[in-house]
């Protein structure tokens, strides 16, 4: 994983949103894939890579807007929290735009219950969310952010005052995906390290919303050769600096 942080956080730029595809990923790259989400499933998450034409099949090519693709990412949870699902997927689609790959989370609901047909879960599994995945046909298209000073209340001034790697990992949080776009997270930075706090609810997607922007906040640290562990606390979600 270590060796991978600076893989992840130079494809941060590189990931958006894949709604149109060209086909699947060469069998070599479905490989790869394979190897990834044997490695990212840990901690109470499993990533199910599952082909499935009638998943993309219409009526729901017309709902979701999803095609070219027959492939998509099951994550599945076992006790874990949603934050976790959404920290490993997160892993599990930088690493496909690392590989030129593009992905599209999925949370709408219909989305679930059709993936839900085709996967088989062990006892005490639950399917949070899916993902679409492949080779792109779409342009990269970098959508809309809130800026730092409303996400953190603090003024450019001191945002230009804080220690670099806590700017750096600010501003790959910002640029973290979340459902409908809706950024439902505060960032407080202080002495501490930097909290992830959620806002709303967004859904009910904002645990796995949550989870992404601290796969974010970690990726940022580390590419200023910072590494830290997660504390929650009664304020959100706390990425601590370790020594
Ligand atoms: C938890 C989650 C659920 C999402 N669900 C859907 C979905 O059901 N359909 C869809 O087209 N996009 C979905 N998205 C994609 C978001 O709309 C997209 O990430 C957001 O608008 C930001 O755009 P970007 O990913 O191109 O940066 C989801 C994203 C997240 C993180």
């Amino acid at each position: 994983m270590e060796r991978n942080m600076e893989r992840w956080y130079n494809a941060v730029g590189q990931r958006f949103s894949v709604r149109k595809y060209a086909g699947a990923p060469s069998e070599e790259d479905m490989k790869s894939l394979f190897e990834v989400v044997s490695l990212l499933s840990a901690r109470g998450v499993r990533i199910v890579l599952m082909r499935s034409e009638s998943f993309f099949a219409k009526p729901l090519l017309g709902q979701g807007r999803i095609s070219g693709t027959d492939c998509l990412a099951a994550i599945v949870s076992n006790g874990a929290a949603p934050e976790t699902a959404g920290y490993l997927g997160e892993t599990f689609a930088l690493e496909c735009a690392a590989m030129g790959l593009g992905t599209c989370w999925l949370g709408m609901a219909h989305f679930k219950r059709a993936a839900m047909k085709e996967l088989e879960l062990g006892e005490g599994e639950k399917l949070r969310i899916v993902m679409a995945f492949g080779i792109p046909a779409e342009k990269y298209a970098g959508r809309p952010r809130k800026n730092l000073d409303k996400l953190t209340g603090l003024t450019r001034e001191e945002l230009i005052a804080l220690p670099e790697w806590q700017q750096r990992a600010l501003e790959c949080a910002r640029l973290a995906p979340s459902a409908v776009n809706a950024q439902p997270w505060a960032f407080i930075p202080n002495a501490n390290g930097v909290t992830v706090r959620r806002v709303n609810e967004n859904f009910g997607y904002a645990g796995i919303d949550c989870g992404i922007a601290m796969l974010h906040i970690e990726l940022g640290a580390a590419h200023c050769g910072v590494s830290g562990e997660w504390e929650r606390t009664e304020g959100g979600n706390l990425f601590r600096p370790v020594s």
